[in-house]
C-alpha cells in the first residue's frame, strides 16, 4: 500500500508488544479497533487508554445532523469498533469488561472496557474473527449471480444471535425487488435534499487526496478524473434518479439482501446492533461474502415501514447487498495516534 492514508491497514500481529507495558498493549489493539466501518467513514470516535483501560467516546463534531438527527449510524459505528477492539484483546489472550455509558447515554464515553491479561475464559466471539479485521471492507461492485449457500446463511443469522436482534435474508427476486425498491425511493428522497447533500459532500474525496476519512470515488468506482469532479457535482446538482436507477438495478442483480432489525431501539441498542452487526460483517469476511451498506431508507420513516411490513419486524436498522465479488481497495483509516483524545493530533474537519 502506497498511500500514507492507508497505513493504518498495515498492521501485523507479529509486532504486538508481549513483553511491553498494558498501555502499550492497548494501543496496539486499537490499531484494529480502528480499521471499524462507519457511516461515510466519518469514523465518529476518539479514544483513551489510561493504564488498563480504554475509554471510547463519540465524537460529536463528525456526526451527520442533516443525514441523520437521531445518530443511529454514530452509535452503529461505535459498536463496529468495540467489536474489532474486543475480537482482538480476545486473539491476545487479554480478559476484559464492559462497562457501557458510565456517565448516562447522553454522555460522549460509550463504554470504559477496563482489560486483565490471561483471564479471557471462554472468549465471546467464538470463531476467531481476528483475520477478517485487515480483509473486511465494503464492496460496491456488481455481485456474480451465484447464490450464496444456506448453509452461510444460517452461519451469518448466528453470527447476529437472537435476544431482540434478527437477520432477514432475501434471496427470492420479489423480496429482492421490493427492498430495491425501497432503496431507489430513499435516494431519490435524500439525493433531492439539498441540505442533505450538503452534509454528505463533506465525507466526499477525489482519490488521490490525502485525507485520513471520508470516501474516496474509488470506493464507488470513479475514475481519478471523475472523483476529482464528484465532490462538487454531488454537492451541487440533483442526481437522485441516475443514482437510484444504477443502485436499484445492482440489487437486484445480486443474489441476497439482508436486514439486521431490533425489537425495540435506543443508543444502548443502537451501540449493540452495531457490535453484533460487526461480528456479521466478519464472519461474512471469512465465509467470502461481501457486504454493500444502505442506512438510508432506515432514517425516512415512510420507508422503514415499508420495510417493516415487507420483513414483518420492529426496527429495521440496516440494509445489506449481500454476495460474491473479487476484493475492493481498502479506504483510509486515521492511525491510532491521530483519535487518541488530548493526543494533539487529531486532524479537523473543517465544515463546509
Ligand atoms: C452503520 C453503518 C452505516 C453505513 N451506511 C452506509 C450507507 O448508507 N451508504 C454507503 O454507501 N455506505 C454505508 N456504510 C459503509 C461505509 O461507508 C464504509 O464502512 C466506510 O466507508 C469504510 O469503508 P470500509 O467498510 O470499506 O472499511 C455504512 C457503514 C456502517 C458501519
Amino acid at each position: 500500500m502506497a498511500e500514507k492514508n492507508l497505513i493504518a491497514w498495515n498492521v501485523d500481529e507479529e509486532d504486538y508488544p508481549a513483553s511491553g507495558e498494558m498501555d502499550e498493549k492497548l494501543k496496539f489493539l486499537l490499531r484494529y479497533a480502528v480499521l471499524a466501518p462507519s457511516g461515510p467513514n466519518n469514523q465518529p470516535w476518539k479514544l483513551a487508554v489510561d493504564g488498563s483501560e480504554v475509554t471510547v467516546m463519540v465524537d460529536f463534531d463528525r456526526a451527520l445532523p442533516a443525514v441523520e438527527p437521531t445518530n443511529r449510524t454514530t452509535y452503529m459505528s461505535l459498536g463496529c469498533l468495540l467489536t474489532n477492539l474486543l475480537v482482538a484483546a480476545e486473539h491476545f489472550k487479554m480478559g476484559y469488561q464492559v462497562e457501557r455509558f458510565p456517565d448516562g447515554v447522553d454522555a460522549e464515553t460509550i463504554t470504559v472496557v477496563k482489560f486483565k491479561e490471561e483471564e479471557g475464559g471462554k472468549p465471546h466471539f467464538p470463531p476467531d474473527l481476528f483475520d477478517e479485521i485487515t480483509e473486511r471492507h465494503t464492496n460496491r461492485g456488481a455481485y456474480d449471480d451465484r447464490p450464496i449457500e444456506a448453509e452461510k446463511i444460517k452461519e451469518m443469522k448466528a453470527a447476529v444471535g437472537d435476544g431482540g436482534f434478527r437477520l432477514d435474508v432475501l434471496t427470492n427476486p420479489e423480496g429482492r425487488a421490493k427492498m430495491a425498491e425501497v432503496l431507489g425511493e430513499s435516494h431519490k428522497i435524500q439525493l433531492g435534499n439539498k441540505a442533505f447533500r450538503k452534509d454528505l459532500a463533506r465525507w466526499i474525496r477525489a482519490n488521490n487526496e490525502d485525507a485520513w476519512d471520508g470516501l474516496p470515488g474509488y470506493a464507488f468506482g470513479y475514475s481519478d478524473f471523475e472523483s476529482y469532479f464528484g465532490k462538487f457535482i454531488f454537492g451541487t446538482f440533483d442526481t437522485s434518479a441516475s443514482w437510484a436507477r444504477k443502485e436499484m438495478a445492482l440489487m437486484e442483480a445480486s443474489p441476497a439482501v439482508g436486514v439486521l432489525s431490533t425489537d425495540a431501539e435506543d443508543k444502548r441498542i443502537w451501540v449493540e446492533a452495531g457490535m453484533r452487526f460487526e461480528k456479521l460483517f466478519l464472519t461474512a469476511t471469512k465465509l467470502g461474502v461481501r457486504f454493500d451498506l444502505f442506512s438510508q431508507p432506515v432514517a425516512i420513516e415512510e420507508l422503514r415501514q415499508k420495510m417493516i411490513e415487507i420483513l414483518d419486524v420492529d426496527y429495521p436498522q440496516i440494509l445489506i447487498r449481500m454476495g460474491y465479488a473479487p476484493p475492493a481497495k481498502h479506504t483510509p483509516r486515521r492511525t491510532v495516534d491521530m483519535v487518541l483524545a488530548g493526543a494533539g493530533s487529531r486532524v479537523v474537519v473543517v465544515k463546509r
